[in-house]
């Protein structure tokens, strides 16, 4: 009998071993269970698989060995069984080059598990911020019914008196450093109170924005994006998912009712009203591509000129996501954009948007931190994407965290031909750069050697920096953390090393940049922009094996989300 015949049965006999004989795989498979100590009415109830992702290299999960009891509890309570699974986990600042090489192999990794073991549907497990995309990918792609439980965020420690969150307070304290502002012992004191629980980054950085991003697609449960990762409701909620997953065993409920063109849009506005990362428009184009959906940037620019910021959290504003939670979370958030949402779109939990919005408020709004969509922060949304000579498929600033001054700017490129010269020259006291120049960065791009690092936020030069000048426009076709800040403008498509016009900019050309005409341009003849490309023509990187091999040959660009070309969703597929 065929995978395909066995994935119409429950339990223990779904998708079964194939040794020709299928009761004899289910006779095998069984007695093997048994050996774990279940009894017989454990062995027949529906299995709900885990998707579980501890490590010694993820400080951000390490609270999950307490979480998945939550979680084993609702399924045992709901009647069925509980079966937790590893996949690869990805630490953010544990890994090299950069952990968005390895979200689509864990995207993979969480795909096919899911597709090779007998489960009747999942809960993912995930927090840190390529665990959750990567585990969105894999559930939409193998669209079995999924809930996401996310890790929630660290609580905020102290120093001298005053609040740090990772990362936001990471940058702010380093740069300080950079300036000269604090000594070396300032800064270890600080390095030792920036990240003091479980949970991930304390601020609306990519994780944040993810866990708001799940929540706000219906793939996790309402109200909890920003539970923090030590609160009781923390526990109260996974225990709440395991409940859940049981009720979506054989329902309709699958990834792909629930992933669709109109909630991605609902992400979107939630991306832009949270002032949310840039990785998160990255993410959201892979996961939609995974459903056959197209991820517009010029569909992103509309809807940010209706969507307003609401949401008063760092890196964009002044608070941390403890009190996101407390001042209504998500919710909050979602009840102010309800006329700009698709209410009908289904959920995990069996209700529409809008009759979870239609229900009473679990906690009430505090409006200092979400705010009312009549007294917005901004009356547009925190990021637009930019087109133009030097960005031909485009490229995205976080306007909300960008000096206003820089935003309509044009000034001489300074231009670094990759992270090593970056590395090797950003602090010679030589370097010919003044704070109206634009930092440039070719290189460090998806199909680049580092992969497109979270390096977009180029230092400010220590010259300039201990002259107390705190932002440049930098341009680059690299990442920028969520939690950084500044006029950065990224994921530069397509990028230098694909043979991007990024690649033909020199030192001393002049750049502009104008956010309100959403134009990044480079103000060199289109014929010498051409002349410079083809005078150093691509070279195809020779001598890779295994995993480096297939993420060079199949990453896609950043519009399309950095996912593998043949993961996406197409029509013969
Ligand atoms: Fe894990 Fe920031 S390091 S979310």
């Amino acid at each position: 009998m065929s995978g395909g015949d066995d994935n119409r049965a429950a339990g223990f006999a779904r998708g079964l071993t194939n040794y020709g004989d299928r009761d004899f795989a289910l006779y095998l498979r069984r007695s093997f269970a048994r050996s774990m100590g279940y009894s017989d009415e454990m062995l027949g109830r529906p299995i709900v698989g885990v998707c579980y992702t501890p490590s010694g290299f993820n400080n951000c999960h390490r609270h999950f060995p307490e979480l998945l009891d939550a979680v084993k509890r609702g399924v045992l309570a709901a009647g069925g069984l509980p079966l937790e699974f590893p996949t690869i986990s990805l630490g953010e600042v544990f890994l090299s080059p950069t952990s968005l090489k390895f979200r689509n192999l864990m995207s993979m990794d969480v795909e096919e598990m899911i597709r090779a073991q007998p489960m009747d549907s999942v809960v993912l497990m995930g927090g840190c911020d390529k665990t959750v995309p990567a585990q969105l990918m894999g559930a939409v792609s193998a669209d079995l019914p999924a809930v996401q439980v996310v890790a929630g965020p660290m609580m905020t420690g102290r120093h001298r008196g005053e609040r740090l969150g990772a990362c936001t307070d990471c940058r702010r304290f380093w740069a300080r450093y950079r300036g000269g502002e604090i000594d070396a012992a300032e800064i270890a004191a600080v390095e030792g109170n920036l990240a003091t629980t479980a949970g991930t980054c304390a601020v609306m950085g990519t994780a944040s924005t993810m866990a708001c991003v799940a929540e706000a697609l219906g793939m996790a449960l309402p109200d909890s994006a920003a539970i923090p990762a030590v609160h009781a409701d923390r526990l109260r909620s996974a225990e709440a998912s395991g409940r859940l997953a049981v009720g979506l065993i054989g329902s309709e409920r699958t990834p792909r009712r629930i992933v669709t063109a109109q909630s991605i849009e609902n992400a979107m506005r939630v991306i832009l009203a949270l002032s949310g990362s840039t990785n998160a428009v990255l993410h959201l184009a892979a996961i939609a591509g995974r459903a056959g959906l197209p991820l517009s940037l010029e569909r992103l620019n509309a809807l940010s000129e209706t969507t307003p910021v609401l949401v008063d959290l760092k890196p964009v504003g002044d608070n941390y996501m403890e009190d996101f939670y407390a001042a209504g979370g998500l919710q909050a958030v979602l009840r102010e954009l309800r006329p700009l949402l698709h209410l009908d779109c289904l959920t995990v939990t069996g209700r529409t948007l809008g009759e979870i919005l239609a229900s009473p408020q679990a906690i009430p709004s505090d409006p200092r931190i979400v705010h009312p969509v009549v007294d917005p922060i901004s009356a547009t949304g925190g990021l637009v994407a930019l087109f133009g000579s030097l960005a031909p498929s485009g490229a995205l600033v976080k306007r909300a965290a960008a000096d206003p001054r820089l935003l309509e700017h044009e000034g001489k490129a300074v231009v670094f031909s990759s992270l090593e010269d970056l590395a090797r020259r950003i602090d010679d006291p030589d370097l010919d750069v003044d704070a109206n120049d634009i930092l440039v960065l070719q290189n460090a791009g998806p199909t680049s050697p580092s992969g497109m690092p979270e390096a977009g936020y180029l230092p400010i030069p220590k010259k300039l920096a201990r002259q107390g000048v705190k932002d440049m426009v930098r341009i680059s076709d690299a990442r920028m953390s969520g939690t950084a800040f500044g006029t950065v403008v990224l994921h530069v498509t397509p990028e230098a090393a694909a043979g991007g016009p990024l690649a033909a900019v020199r030192t001393g050309d002049r750049i502009r940049l104008s956010v309100a005409n959403r134009s990044l341009d480079l103000l060199v003849e289109d014929a010498e922009i051409t002349r410079r490309l083809e005078a150093a023509p691509l070279s195809a990187p020779t001598g890779l094996r295994g995993y480096d091999w297939l993420y060079r040959n199949h990453v896609l660009q950043a519009d399309l989300g950095c996912d593998f070309d043949f993961l996406r969703e197409t029509p013969d597929r």
